[in-house]
């Protein structure tokens, strides 16, 4: 048999560090009023990071691959597969996937982008282990990189005080050995509104509005009965159980989804893994980015079990349970 497994974490996270107390001062300028004990309560975000306005989604990409990539002890030459997962592309193309190939300087494998939103990394990690177990490749980059900072109307409150930039990768190899234990995906289009970026650029021109738009309430609940569902769903796949798993790590987007899940799961919360309070919604990087802080933290260990949840527009949803 063949498996895949995660041999490298890296992440990269911009500079430019904004509190919610700074937030609250770019909006005043706007005449809207926050506060960080409003976006604490609502959200438990403290902090986010923005990129500056000369780094794009590959900029962040290609220094968290390359973390990861020193992690694995692999050169980016042996890397058979790329697969970046984001909403916001370099470019409308080719791929943020190609860019990061050419920026790390190698050429010939495969490389594309998967557009799952907040699901994105757990789609594209899903994606390699079925290529890798299939036989094709070896070594794959797969990474979550965004700047929801371009996308962010910032004269909605409600939501542009809940994103940041990032970026996490992983550097997944075939072993003989299960990595990956199981994994499971799912969408439904029915619900594309409540979450959206829906301008285009059409005749040399955006059309449409090019800013995000949420109905906070409606992906809260989808949120929370989905995440349940999907981990239970990936855990009977596996023949695990819940008291299984060591560390869960759940989409960063607010933390009383995440209490919200483990409670159903019946985990305790030292079991989570929690970076939204510094890091706030960064889409498909928040897993890979909440990956790499525990790994590097000491926290997540080799052989620690530990599951991965995805949530987003679309709305997407899917979950991947792994051995370290
Ligand atoms: N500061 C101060 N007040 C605010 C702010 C703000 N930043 N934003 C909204 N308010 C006000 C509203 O105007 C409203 O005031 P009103 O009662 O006078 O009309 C009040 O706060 C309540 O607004 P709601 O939108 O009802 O607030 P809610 O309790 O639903 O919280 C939130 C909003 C945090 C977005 C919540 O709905 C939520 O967490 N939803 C989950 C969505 C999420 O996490 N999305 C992330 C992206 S999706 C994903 O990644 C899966």
């Amino acid at each position: 048999m063949r498996f895949a497994r995660i041999t490298g974490t890296g992440s990269y996270l911009p500079a430019q560090r904004l509190s919610n107390q700074q937030m609250a001062e770019r909006l005043a300028a706007r005449g809207l009023e926050t506060s960080d004990e409003w976006i604490v309560e609502r959200t438990g975000i403290r902090a986010r990071h923005f990129a500056a306005d000369d780094q794009n989604a590959s900029d962040l990409a290609v220094e968290a691959a390359r973390q990861a990539l020193q992690a694995a002890g692999v050169a980016a030459t042996e890397i058979d597969l790329i697969i970046v997962a984001t909403s916001t592309p370099d470019m409308v193309f080719p791929s943020t996937a190609c860019i990061v190939q050419r920026k790390l300087g190698v050429h010939g494998c495969p490389a594309f982008d998967v557009q799952a939103v907040c699901s994105g990394f757990v789609y594209g990690l899903s994606v390699a282990d079925a290529m890798i177990r299939s036989g094709g490749v070896r070594k794959a980059l797969v990474i979550g990189a965004e700047v929801f900072s371009r996308i962010l109307d910032f004269s909605d409150r409600t939501t542009c005080v809940l994103f940041g930039d990032g970026a996490g990768a992983v550097v997944l190899e075939a072993g003989d050995t299960p990595g990956i234990l199981a994994s499971e995906l799912h969408a439904d289009g029915r619900h594309v509104d409540i979450l959206c970026t829906p301008g285009t650029v059409s005749g040399g021109q955006v059309l449409g509005d090019p800013l995000l738009k949420m109905d906070g309430q409606a992906v809260f609940k989808l949120a929370v009965g989905v995440l349940e569902s999907v981990a239970r769903a990936v855990l009977d796949k596996a023949q695990r159980q819940a008291e299984d798993i060591d560390w869960l790590i759940p989409h960063q987007a607010n933390i009383r989804i995440m209490q919200s899940t483990a409670k159903k799961l019946r985990l305790p919360m030292d079991k989570v893994v929690v970076t939204v309070d510094e890091h706030g919604n960064t889409s498909a990087a928040s897993i890979p980015l909440a990956l790499d802080h525990a790994v590097r933290g000491g926290r997540i260990r080799p052989g620690d079990t530990v599951m991965l949840e995805g949530v987003g527009g679309g709305f997407t949803w899917g979950a991947v349970l792994l051995d370290l």
